[in-house]
């Protein structure tokens, strides 16, 4: 279909490809699809299928805005668009490519407790090799080198949250960035859901009845229309065991950058 004049592509049943007008930057398994899923939940928001990884891969940004536009789903007008890319929360050249999109775009970012995310981060990886029949080191031998915390080790990094939320607030003001508390998004979506609803001037819609819980996955799950639905089994998997000693050093090891990100962001979170 060619682009009509507005930058969008149109379809004969009334419905148009839109660029996001919100797109969910990450925190790499902080619980962006659980989030995605539940904001689907709201009628006027539609999200795109796949992770998109436009600003963050060159390959896919050298294509330009109209593939990305071409990745978009197609929506009733009065409807919002809504992608996410868990990796461009900490690819630093993506925060000005996305403000020379749209400055004024709307930004989720979900959070978990940095240590926790790391752990979810080691079980991804270790899960991807086991399907590959390749192995992965035991989490400690990653995490610690001669001793100490192994910062060669990306996972850390990649919870360092306050690094990467400098690169973000250099283009866009903290009132176009909503945090949500993946922790709190897991023990009780609904309040984090409201939170959400209300950042984006949505009508609000999600209720108690879009959820409930189920006890074999541990996890609540989601009703829509009736239909109930849980996460895919690589969403909450239990995670290694680690020595309480291993645990303590990586608590040291976060908790200034913590505090600096509390310090960033005008909030705290239930980490340190
Ligand atoms: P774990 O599998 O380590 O528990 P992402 O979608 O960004 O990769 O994040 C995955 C994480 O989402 C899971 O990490 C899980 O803890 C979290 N999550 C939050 N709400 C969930 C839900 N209702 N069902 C399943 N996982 C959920």
């Amino acid at each position: 279909l060619p682009p009509a004049d507005n930058g969008t592509t149109s379809h004969p049943n009334g419905t148009l490809q839109q660029f996001p007008q919100i797109i969910i930057i990450g925190v790499r398994k902080g619980g962006t699809r659980a989030l995605i899923e539940m904001l689907s939940l709201h009628s006027t928001v539609v999200a795109a299928q796949n992770e998109v990884h436009f600003f963050d891969w060159e390959s896919h940004f050298q294509k330009g805005l109209s593939w990305y536009l071409s990745q978009m789903p197609y929506t009733f007008p009065e409807q919002l668009t809504v992608e996410k890319t868990p990796a461009y929360f900490t690819s630093s050249k993506v925060p000005k490519r996305i403000f020379q999109m749209n400055p004024n775009i709307k930004l989720l970012l979900i959070l978990r407790d940095p240590m926790e995310r790391v752990l979810s981060d080691y079980t991804q990886v270790f899960y991807n090799r086991l399907q590959k029949h390749k192995r992965y080191q035991p989490i400690e031998s990653v995490l610690v080198k001669d001793g100490e915390i192994n910062l060669a080790y990306k996972a850390l990094n990649r919870s360092l949250y306050y690094t990467h939320m400098q690169n973000w607030l250099q283009y866009f003001p903290m009132e176009s960035i909503h945090v949500v508390d993946g922790d709190r998004l897991i023990k009780d979506p609904l309040p984090e859901m409201k939170k959400v609803e209300r950042f984006l001037k949505l009508e609000p819609q999600i209720n108690a009845s879009n959820f409930y819980f189920n006890k074999t996955k541990g996890f609540y799950c989601l009703r829509d229309h009736g239909r109930e639905r849980c996460l895919h089994d690589s969403k909450g998997r239990a995670h290694p065991h680690v020595a309480p000693a291993i645990l303590q050093k990586l608590y040291q090891f976060f908790h200034q950058p913590n505090k600096k990100f509390f310090e960033l962001v005008g909030r705290t979170f239930n980490w340190n």
